[in-house]
């Protein structure tokens, strides 16, 4: 069985693909209280030992606006880290994937979807941290995978967080009974988050290089969130719990959708949004009679 040493095991991917991939890979998966990445002595010490096939660097600091305001932290563990992890898998010859984001691309003054050759302008500390951290790995590695992706969702599960995400955000307002703002001029893929872990393994076998990763989305965030709610039986609440926000990204749109045309070429498929959402909403039987 091959093994995997897993950073960020704690987190919304972490404990997800641990979850999904524990019968298939000898899986030793490490938060930040097992393993710092900014540690390098206890880096090279854990990789000495476990001597992994795979790497998945899931460690991060994910969080766009804690980035801006905490630029010399994030830096650290966004790019430092990342530097650290790749120096330990050139040591081991361990294949690094990285986990990279469809946020490289939020500055690009053209419209999506954005291929893997296109120059990505990121106008963010946390796309700038990646884009950098991508390019300091293929410098040091051969054997290595940037997987940018896209937005991705889920729902809590146990013992399994969830970070921010737009399907999560429009149950919590239903729960809360409290309205959200949503706007019309932002366009992201959305994945749902078990299609990823369905095929990472598949992913993880890929030739070395960069792959967009994920749904394809024609529909903007706000038509996105009534599908959410049509789906699940309220669309009677739209008008209640959502307000079209027209105004944000009015002068120049929001647009960080991947084409994942590549991926799809190695037969790496994913649902559109529209129906990623309607799936995660039939497999967790979210509809409400
Ligand atoms: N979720 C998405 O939609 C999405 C989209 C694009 C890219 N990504 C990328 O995918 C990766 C995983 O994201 P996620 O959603 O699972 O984020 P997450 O839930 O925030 O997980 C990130 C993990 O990083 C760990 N970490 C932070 N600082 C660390 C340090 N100094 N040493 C070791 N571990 C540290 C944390 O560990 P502890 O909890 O143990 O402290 C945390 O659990 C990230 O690289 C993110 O940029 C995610």
């Amino acid at each position: 069985m091959k093994s995997v040493l897993l950073t960020g095991g704690n987190g919304f991917i972490g404990t997800r693909f641990n979850e999904a991939h524990k019968h298939n890979f000898d899986i030793l998966s490490l938060g930040s209280g097992e393993l710092n990445i900014l540690d390098r002595k206890k880096i090279k010490e854990t990789f000495k030992i476990f001597k992994p096939d795979y790497v998945i660097h899931a460690a991060a600091i994910a969080l766009t606006d804690f980035c801006n305001d905490n630029p010399d932290k994030c830096y650290e563990i966004n790019v430092t880290g990342a530097v650290n992890i790749a120096e330990a898998c050139k040591n081991t010859g361990s294949k690094m994937i990285f986990l990279s984001t469809e946020q490289v691309f939020n500055g690009n003054p053209e419209p999506g979807p954005y291929k893997e050759e296109q120059i990505p302008v990121p106008d963010t500390m946390y796309g700038k941290n990646k884009l950098e951290a991508e390019g300091l790995i293929k410098n040091i590695l051969d054997d290595y995978l940037i997987l940018r992706f896209t937005w991705m969702f889920g729902v809590p599960e146990r013992n399994r967080p969830v970070v921010a995400n737009i399907f999560w955000s429009t149950i919590e307002a239903i729960l809360k009974g409290e309205q959200i703002k949503v706007p019309v001029n932002e366009f992201r893929g959305l994945t749902y988050v078990n299609e990823l872990m369905d095929q990472f393994d598949k992913i993880m076998d890929l030739p070395t290089g960069t792959y967009h990763v994920g749904s394809n989305n024609e529909k903007n965030r706000y038509d996105i969130v009534c599908h959410i709610l049509s789906e699940m039986g309220l669309k009677h609440r739209v008008n209640e719990l959502i307000i079209k926000d027209k105004e944000k990204y009015r002068d120049h749109p929001r647009d960080a959708r991947l084409d994942t045309s590549l991926i799809q070429s190695k037969g790496i498929f994913f649902s559109d949004t529209t129906e990623a959402v309607s799936k995660c909403i039939r497999e967790y039987h979210l509809k409400i009679r």
